[in-house]
């Protein structure tokens, strides 16, 4: 078999393969920027979030059989394409879940806390006591949209701060959401309660741009917005005007529709904290997404089982 590796990948998943007897591997480091070559003979192929898996890229891979994700999105890969080919693609749902969560609440604690802001102002010698007064996370509403794997951890370490949890998500039943103390409920109703409002929902083309003018105009003033998920979930253009005019009153942003964003709007507002897509990234989390894909790829290989495709 032959086994591309196409990014950074823990070396726990890289040995797996590697221990598979006559196994050929691939790692990023040994494909000297021809991936589209290397992948003319491979049997499976192996990506995070930034090798473009396009239908170009695709069409050179004649003998592959599957394409693993090491972590969720997969707007990364054309899935349409993939299958079309009858290429299987599968992800690691959960896998970074609570890297993802603590990183959420990081956020949220800056927003409320002004930490960038602290950071910046006392290292440049200032010390803006005052100005820097916070609020509390006690007592707040957050609005959870998309209730799966990472916003359950959300709504858990929530609970650990007394806040009031609503989510939003129409394939999660009110049994499930009142098993974690969670009140489910419509769009409007979230927006229209959440003081802080984080979003742990898929890409698709019904969720693209659906923090827009008109949902944000349904949100309580001063809501603060932080995003974990995708970038394009989020209208850029709205969310800048709303954070001027303190219709939103702060936003963390984890993930941009270009990454890395060349001259967001964004950055022009004081109240926007934005890190470099790394809610996932934590040591535990690459190691366990990596040996995660690495299993389920190997078990597609040698037995034809396919856990977490994607369709
Ligand atoms: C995910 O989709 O798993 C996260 O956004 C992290 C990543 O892109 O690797």
């Amino acid at each position: 078999m032959k086994i591309i590796i196409a990014e950074k990948t823990s070396p726990a998943a890289i040995k797996m393969f590697r221990d598979e007897a006559g196994w050929n591997v691939i790692t990023a480091e040994q494909l000297n920027g021809d991936l589209a070559a290397q992948l003319a003979d491979a049997d499976a192929l192996v990506v995070r979030s930034a090798v473009d898996v396009n239908s170009k890229l695709l069409e050179s891979a004649n003998q592959l059989r599957v394409i693993g994700r090491a972590g969720v999105g997969v707007d990364n890969i054309d899935v349409a394409a993939a299958t079309k080919k009858g290429v299987v693609v599968m992800n690691t749902p959960g896998a970074n879940a609570v890297a993802v969560a603590e990183h959420t609440f990081g956020l949220m604690l800056s927003l409320a806390r002004h930490l960038t802001r602290a950071d910046s102002t006392t290292r440049a010698g200032k010390w803006e006591k005052k100005s820097l007064q916070g609020t509390e996370l006690r007592g707040k509403t957050l609005g959870i949209i998309g209730f799966g794997r990472v916003g359950i951890e959300v709504a858990k370490r929530a609970r650990a701060f007394d806040m009031r949890v609503m989510a939003n998500d129409p394939f999660v039943s009110q049994e499930v959401a009142h098993d974690f103390g969670v009140t489910l409920a419509n769009l409007e109703e979230v927006y229209a309660s959440a003081d802080y409002l984080s979003l742990h929902l898929g890409l698709t083309p019904q969720t693209e741009g659906m923090i827009n003018q008109s949902a944000i105009g349904k949100m309580k003033k001063g809501v603060r917005i932080i995003n974990c998920a995708r970038g394009e979930l989020i209208n850029d253009a709205a969310l800048v005007e709303a954070l001027k005019s303190g219709q939103v009153g702060g936003a963390a942003i984890d993930v941009f529709t270009t990454e890395p964003p060349k001259d967001s709007a964004l950055f022009a507002c004081e109240n926007v904290v934005a890190t470099p897509h790394i809610a996932g990234s934590t040591n535990e989390a690459q190691e366990a997404v990596g040996t995660q894909i690495a299993q389920q790829v190997i078990d597609f290989l040698k037995s034809g089982v396919a856990r977490n495709a994607v369709k």
